[in-house]
């Protein structure tokens, strides 16, 4: 499979080492306990209205589900994420919280929403006496996450990478807000063509694998590639930041 000539691999790999990277150079969190766990911003009503009323202007414009379903699922994988790659607890709970917030700036507007979304946290986070440090890891794994107008997201630290790698996983049919398929556009046919997708993390092998399974009735395997560009080349970077090389798994194919 090619585009102009280059293998995917090769095209992502190119995209995806534009600079080098200094994990050792990372903030690092606080030292006292975390006052909260992410069970409490579950809790949260005004953190569950900037959620439900993100995902109620996304709706508007036509973009996919980033609601209730999706913050809860990327908070859950970039625990994940961290815990299989052994980091400690404090880290794995602020990439929880990072993931379940990552999305809240959508209640202001989708454009430079990690910057807003990040602003929004800690003014949340401040309300529950959680330290200047752990507010702004979680600050800088929001405001890092990228968006889809043209900037990718760039890991900062730990969090960070794992916050990006379980946001660019959630591709699944069950994110398509638009209930017309003769409507869908590509990234609706591309989402709705994904029955399944799961973020593996080989500790021993250092390696993260994305696993989709797609109906390739509804949109080529190409689709996937021509529109998740910016989303691999994102991923892989984050999974180098962790140590780990980047695989993607489609259909049982491994295509990266
Ligand atoms: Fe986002
Ligand atoms: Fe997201």
């Amino acid at each position: 499979m090619s585009t102009n000539g280059e293998s995917i691999p090769e095209i992502i790999g190119e995209a995806a080492a534009v600079r080098a990277t200094k994990p050792e150079a990372a903030a690092r969190p606080a030292a006292v306990a975390l006052p909260i766990t992410v069970a409490d911003l579950e809790k949260d009503p005004e953190v569950r209205a900037y959620i439900e009323a993100g995902n109620a202007n996304l709706a508007v414009i036509g973009f996919t589900e980033h609601g209730l379903r999706h913050a809860n699922l990327v908070s859950h994988i970039a625990r994940n994420v961290l815990r299989r790659l052994g980091y400690d607890q404090r880290e794995q709970e602020l990439a929880a919280i990072a993931g379940y917030l990552h999305d809240i700036g959508n209640a202001i507007s989708r454009y430079d929403h990690s910057l807003t979304g990040a602003l929004l946290a800690r003014d949340i986070l401040r309300r529950y006496g959680v330290a200047p440090e752990d507010i702004a890891i979680v600050m800088g794994a929001i405001g890092s996450h990228g968006d889809d107008t043209q900037r990718l997201g760039e890991p900062v630290h730990a969090v960070s990478a794992a916050l990006i790698l379980a946001d660019k996983s959630d591709v699944h049919r069950s994110r398509v807000q638009n209930p017309d398929q003769s409507k869908f556009d590509q990234h609706d046919r591309v989402n709705y063509a994904a029955v399944s997708s799961f973020l593996r993390v080989d500790p021993g092998e250092k390696s993260i694998t994305l696993e989709l399974t797609i109906d390739t009735t509804i949109a080529p395997v190409m689709h996937y590639f021509e529109i998740f560009l910016p989303r691999m080349v994102m991923s892989v970077r984050a999974a180098e930041f962790l140590g780990c090389t980047f695989h993607i798994n489609i259909n049982g194919v491994e295509l990266l």
